[in-house]
């Protein structure tokens, strides 16, 4: 390894990231102690950004302090002075894309020598991926993970100034960094970190060796941006955390959970709350009052079950049941009516049988999902699942994934129909995608909506009526009296 690495280069280790230390969280101020400088002035970036919304809200951050050093953001490739692609390492594909993206854009590098590419996000937190970074990849300039987002200042200094190579990869750390800059992309939609981390340790999956222990911001801090948020004009929050339903479950000097915060927001002006992801089993009868009590709390919940099977369940270290899932949702819909619930499933997981698939396409019906992100298993290395024993072939569970998307799909059209005819409201967001004469916006139930309007509404919470439900969005048109 050549000594241009030596002063900065700290490699991940899958090993002490698994690892879950009693410590308190540190807390950073990013305003009291990073130095900004104008290293951007005249400068060009573009982030682009893959996985999650955790992933979407740390770019939102990235964007914020890269703008803070005077750099402008740009959309074209061929412009930029720096490239960061922000990753996501949940399964497999995921991590392909981003390795022919890095190939791909390797021609923007020969054109322009001083252009900074670098890789940051859940992919570098892993110990292979920054190894074959470093071995086959030598156009990469700036690697860092998801704990030193902060430390960027610091790292654009050394890679620009002293044309220095940055690897950079935290896997112990944990703490919280306040007063972070952001550019949000949306005018009045937010994202709102409430937590960090994730300490269930499922057995399939690598977020909590990529995003460290779990820890929650405080009350406060959360009350303090939301209503910042307000006072800006935001119509909607939605709150962040790998499982918002642990929220608090770190303080260690005080009794105060995600029910609590709930209550909060509900008696503060922001029109809309939402809330993403929630785990099954953290989900108490406090926090289905709290939804049921505060009208800003949307009626749409997002509740990942996996699996319908006991047995892959348990595999899975989901720690609950098939049965005590079911519950769980009877008990949401007693007291939300007209929830509209969704849900994460896998197929394929490491010994699923086709009776296990079965027990999932009845839990399915039995919960009538109106949506849902459905994949195939996908080994990541580093964790439990990788080494169970996987004798099913992959044909069969791309089979089985298509046989679950037939019944969720009805899902995603039945939760539609339910609206025809009726007013719903509508958070403008802007122009339809594939067409500019129509605007485009989201109701209470999360449902997409196209219609006929003026762009001054974009913005603005409005009734339409809805005409022609379809199964991806539904069609409607302004009501009169809106
Ligand atoms: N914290 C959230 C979601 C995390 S990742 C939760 O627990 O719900 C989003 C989804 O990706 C998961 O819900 C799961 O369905 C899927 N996923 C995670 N790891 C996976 C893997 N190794 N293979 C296939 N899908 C996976
Ligand atoms: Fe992964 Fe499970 Fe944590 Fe979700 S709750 S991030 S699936 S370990
Ligand atoms: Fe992907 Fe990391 Fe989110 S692995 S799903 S970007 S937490």
């Amino acid at each position: 390894m050549s000594n241009l690495y030596d002063t900065y280069f700290k490699k991940p280790s899958l090993k002490s990231a698994r690892k879950r230390k009693q410590k308190e969280t540190p807390n950073i101020d990013f305003n009291a102690h990073i130095n900004i400088k104008d290293v951007g002035q005249g400068k060009r970036y573009l982030i682009q950004t893959y996985g999650c919304q955790g992933n979407e809200a740390d770019t939102e951050t990235m964007k914020g302090i890269l703008e803070a050093l005077s750099f402008k953001e740009t959309n074209r490739e061929e412009r930029a002075d720096l490239i960061i692609l922000n990753t996501c390492a949940i399964r497999e594909n995921a991590e392909n894309r981003v390795f022919g993206e890095l190939g791909r854009l390797k021609k923007y590098k020969k054109k322009n020598p001083d252009l900074i590419l670098g890789v940051a996000g859940c992919m570098p937190q892993e110990e292979d991926v920054v190894n074959r970074l470093l071995e086959k990849y030598h156009h990469v300039d700036l690697i860092f993970g998801t704990h030193n987002i902060h430390k960027i200042p610091e790292y654009l200094e050394t890679a620009l100034m002293n044309k220095e190579r940055v690897i950079e990869v935290f896997s112990e750390e944990g703490a919280i960094v306040e007063n972070l800059p952001k550019k949000r992309e949306h005018p009045v939609k937010a994202w709102v970190n409430i937590m960090f981390g994730c300490d269930e340790f499922c057995t399939y999956c690598i977020v909590p060796y990529t995003r460290g222990k779990e820890r929650s911001r405080s009350p406060e801090s959360i009350i303090d941006e939301v209503k910042g948020l307000i006072s800006e004009g935001y119509q909607e929050i939605t709150l962040l955390g790998q499982n918002v339903n642990a929220y608090g479950r770190d303080f260690k000097d005080r009794a105060y959970t995600f029910s609590n915060l709930l209550e909060a927001l509900g008696k503060l002006e922001i029109p809309r709350v939402r809330f993403t992801t929630s785990h099954p089993n953290d989900f108490d009868d406090a926090t289905i009052e709290a939804l049921a009590t505060y009208e800003n709390m949307m009626p749409h919940i997002h509740l990942p079950v996996q699996s319908g099977s006991n047995t892959v369940l348990k595999h899975m270290n989901r720690k609950y049941t098939k049965e005590s899932y079911l519950d769980l949702v009877g008990r949401i819909k007693r007291a939300i009516p007209d929830v509209s619930l969704t849900t994460d499933i896998i197929v394929g997981f490491p010994g699923e049988s086709e009776a296990d698939f079965l027990e999932t396409l009845d839990l399915v019906r039995q919960s009538d999902f109106e949506g849902a992100f459905t994949f195939v298993f996908s080994a990541r290395k580093g964790t439990p699942a990788a080494a169970y024993k996987d004798d099913t072939a992959f044909s069969e569970k791309k089979d089985r994934l298509k046989r679950l998307n037939e019944i969720i799909n009805q899902g995603y059209k039945k939760g539609h129909d339910r609206f025809m005819n009726k007013a719903v409201e509508v958070l403008v967001e802007g122009r339809s995608k594939k067409d500019d004469a129509i605007l485009a916006g989201y109701t209470p139930h999360n449902k997409l909506v196209n219609f006929a309007g003026d762009p001054s509404l974009i913005g603005k919470r409005v009734l339409v009526d809805v005409t022609e439900p379809k199964t991806w969005f539904m069609k409607g048109v302004l009501h009169e009296k809106s």
